[in-house]
């Protein structure tokens, strides 16, 4: 089985299929959409966009450049363990430098899934008060969350089944792609 073919409406990755969701040029339509929403609402307030790594860094080099106004970006890395409970835990593995306490914060996020994620990090910042938290999504599966998070903006709602590409991997290859690809029904 081939490990990867290049991208048109399908593409192979590992043992996998993938159907093309989003092209590119959708993608690129609502990324511009958001960073307008977001102007309007942080233009004056010099915000600082913070990623969430690995996947969330695509789409926030992107939604950033979409902002018209002054911007900070900062990252951080975090891993999710499930143990033998089912919340399981999550942990930071890289945290941030900045300064948090009263900054608006635009936190930008690939895709929300059961919502851990979100959730365990929207803890963690209102402990470093912030003027401002605003939560923005790529992806999200409604079906699929489970943790109460509040997200202001979303890219797109998408059903419950896996995706890659714009950032989104499946055991690290398809971040690259341009567009959005889900498993293919089989
Ligand atoms: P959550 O904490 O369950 O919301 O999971 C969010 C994280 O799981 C995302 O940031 C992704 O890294 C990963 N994830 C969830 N669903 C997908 C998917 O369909 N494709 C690729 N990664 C996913
Ligand atoms: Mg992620």
């Amino acid at each position: 089985m081939e490990t990867y073919t290049s991208p048109s409406d399908h593409v192979q990755l590992h043992d996998l299929l993938f159907v093309a969701l989003f092209s590119e040029k959708d993608v690129r339509e609502r990324v511009q959409e958001l960073g307008q929403a977001i102007t309007q609402q942080y233009q004056d307030k010099q915000p600082l966009f913070i990623s969430i790594l690995s996947g969330a860094f695509v789409f926030a080099a992107d939604l950033m450049r979409a902002f018209d106004g002054a911007c900070e970006v900062g990252f951080v890395k975090l891993a999710s363990y499930s143990g033998t409970t089912s919340t399981g835990e999550v942990k930071t593995v890289m945290g941030l430098e900045k300064e948090l306490r009263g900054r608006h914060i635009i936190v930008v996020e690939d895709i929300v899934d059961s919502g851990r994620t979100l959730h365990y990090f929207h803890e963690y910042l209102q402990a470093q008060e912030p003027a401002s938290i605003c939560t923005v999504a790529f992806l999200r599966k409604p079906e699929a969350v489970v943790f109460p998070v509040k997200v202001d903006h979303v890219g797109f709602d998408i059903e419950d089944r896996f995706v890659v590409g714009y950032g989104l991997d499946y055991d690290g290859l398809g971040r690259n792609l341009p567009g959005v690809y889900q498993l293919a029904e089989r």
